[in-house]
């Protein structure tokens, strides 16, 4: 199983009245066309299907506890790699329904990821930047993120979800090319996003919060299917992520991983995999798969200052699967 495309050139649309805004016609037809998909193919959708939500008033976020407060995410500008779809799709909807005051997602695919701008601006009432972008690609990866500090004035949110798994590959004939592929965007990748974005945080001087998405596979070894090159990668990506949050906590940059166990989108909804799926449930002491919505709160609480004395961490979300 593979996402993603070799494609390493970058480019951006942009969704929302911000300085070098849309064409509002152009972003009224990409709504149009959302509009009129068939309700059948939501079902389908790799985003799972989008759900629209209220945009949050600030009178009455003004009005909730102080502990509460602390989860909204007012003035910060949020990056989200993978954001074309599944959970990095779901986990920009949360940021954005939290007051993001802008949401930007890099992908490789073109689309999904115009689509994913245009919902997410209707949805959560923000400005949406979709940057078309292969992680992999040094340059196109530091145009993009300077681009965006400066059409936003800030970066203090980056959640680096953009990512790749290949599975049911034996490790005596595993391809060489086909690993280093793999480690290239899930692990290299993840780290020229987040080097490019603590620079910016960096030179601000305000800190930030990056949220890597890592795998309960960094730390078990998932059965049946044989999959080594990814569990490395995500055993990388968290000792990337614990490596770089002691590095740059003088900074104020904060360095988190989420780590999910099996979660349903709609990759795993394949006929193909269902007999390796009653297997996941029956060893998830939950006995089910993750919903793609439920690392959202979890990608709120990192990303806020709700979690301010947190960093370097590693929070599984796995519905126990790691527990047995
Ligand atoms: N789905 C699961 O069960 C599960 C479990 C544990 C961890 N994860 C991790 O969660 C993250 C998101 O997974 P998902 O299920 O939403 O997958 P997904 O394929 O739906 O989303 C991943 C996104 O990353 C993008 N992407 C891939 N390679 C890229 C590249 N080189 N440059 C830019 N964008 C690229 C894809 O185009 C896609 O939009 C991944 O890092 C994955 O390893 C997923």
């Amino acid at each position: 199983m593979s996402y993603g495309e070799d494609l390493p050139t970058a480019s951006s649309t942009l969704v929302g009245p911000v300085a070098t805004g849309p064409d509002s016609e152009a972003v009224l037809s990409v709504l149009k066309v959302r509009e009129n998909t068939d309700p059948a193919d939501a079902v389908n959708d790799p985003r799972n299907p989008p759900r629209k939500s209220v945009p949050l008033n600030k009178t009455l976020a003004a009005m909730l506890p102080t502990a509460l407060q602390k989860f909204l995410l007012y003035d910060k500008v949020v990056v989200v790699t993978g954001g074309a779809r599944g959970l990095g799709f779901n986990m920009a909807q949360a940021l954005g329904e939290c007051g993001a005051k802008a949401i930007v997602i890099m992908d490789v695919l073109q689309e999904p990821g115009d689509g994913a701008a245009a919902e997410l601006h209707e949805m959560c009432g923000v400005p949406v930047q979709f940057y078309k972008v292969d992680i992999r690609d040094e340059k196109g990866v530091a145009e993009v993120i300077s681009n965006v500090a400066e059409t936003f004035g800030s970066i203090d949110v980056l959640v680096n979800s953009a990512g790749i798994a290949d599975s049911n590959l034996k490790a005596e004939t595993y391809e060489p090319e086909k690993f280093r592929r793999l480690i290239d965007i899930n692990v290299i990748g993840s780290f020229l996003v987040a080097q490019a974005t603590a620079r910016t945080m960096i030179k601000s001087g305000n800190g930030g919060s990056i949220v890597f998405v890592a795998s309960m596979s960094g730390r078990i070894v998932n059965y049946p299917q044989e999959q080594s090159a990814y569990n490395a990668s995500k055993a990388a990506v968290i000792q990337l992520g614990k490596s770089l949050a002691a590095e740059w906590a003088p900074y104020g940059i904060r360095v988190n991983c989420i780590s999910p166990g099996y979660m349903d989108t709609a990759l795993n909804r394949v006929p193909a995999l269902d007999a390796q799926k009653k297997i996941w449930r029956d060893l998830t002491p939950q006995k089910r798969l993750g919903r793609v919505d439920e690392l959202n709160n979890l990608a709120v609480f990192l990303a806020s200052d709700a979690s301010s004395f947190m960093t370097g961490a590693d929070c599984i979300i796995d519905g126990g699967y790691s527990l047995w």
